[in-house]
């Protein structure tokens, strides 16, 4: 069995499938669901969201200059689907998804999505014209992250929020954990050497090696 060649197109996947919520001067606010996302530097924290200039939401970040990207749970796979079907310009996607507008921390239009985990206040600082779609790169402003996902150490459980994926048209769970950051060139704790030798493990003491955060 060979490979199939396939002229150019977007086989990128998965991609998180966010809301993206925004307002134009006069306070009006939409949500559109976005797949086109990701984030493009550390530091400063950018990302990035490509819309089709003919989305209603399209003028509203244009004039605002403002949007926040919603991260979306499985709870919310309707609501995500329906804010990627239906305009704002024929219904009000906050009452129809039974979502509540909350206050953005450095934003002055967009609001943020409240039932949301975790809200990632932008503002656009440029845009390009690609093509179909036009690329608003963003700074980072502020995240607002939901305190019900914070273990007793005050850890930001967010692998636990339920988070949605989409890959080539369809809305999935996240699976199993794999693997952690930097995990294949950690050192073995003496304690899981000795496990996996079948001794005790008892002189358990984790390896100083980093966590590669760094890196990212
Ligand atoms: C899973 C999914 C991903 C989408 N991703 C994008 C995207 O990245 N960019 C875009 O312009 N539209 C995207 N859309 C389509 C818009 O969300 C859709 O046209 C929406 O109705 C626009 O809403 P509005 O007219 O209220 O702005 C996506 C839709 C779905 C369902």
């Amino acid at each position: 069995m060979g490979k199939q060649i396939w002229k150019p197109g977007n086989m990128l996947y998965p991609l998180p499938a966010v809301m993206v919520s925004t307002a134009d001067k006069n306070g009006s606010a939409n949500i559109l669901t976005v797949a086109w996302t990701g984030t493009v530097c550390t530091n400063p924290a950018m990302v990035y969201i490509s819309v089709r200039p003919e989305r209603y939401s399209y003028h509203m970040i244009q004039e605002s200059g403002e949007f926040v990207i919603n991260l979306t749970t499985g709870e919310q796979v309707r609501a995500t689907d329906i804010c990627g079907v239906r305009s704002g310009k024929d219904i009000d996607k906050w009452k129809e998804c039974g979502f509540t507008r909350g206050r953005a921390s450095s934003l002055q239009y967009a609001p943020i999505i409240a039932e949301s985990p975790v809200n990632i206040e932008c503002k656009v600082k440029s845009v390009q014209e690609l093509g179909s779609h036009h690329m608003f790169l963003a700074e980072v402003t502020a995240v607002q992250v939901d305190e019900k996902y914070m273990d007793e150490t005050g850890k930001f459980e967010l692998n636990k929020t339920g988070l949605l994926v989409y890959s080539h048209g369809e809305y999935l769970g996240l699976g199993e954990k794999l693997g952690t950051f930097g995990y294949s060139v950690r050192k073995k704790s003496v304690r899981a050497i000795g496990r996996s030798k079948g001794g005790s493990g008892s002189l358990g003491k984790r390896s100083g090696a980093k966590t590669g955060k760094a890196g990212r």
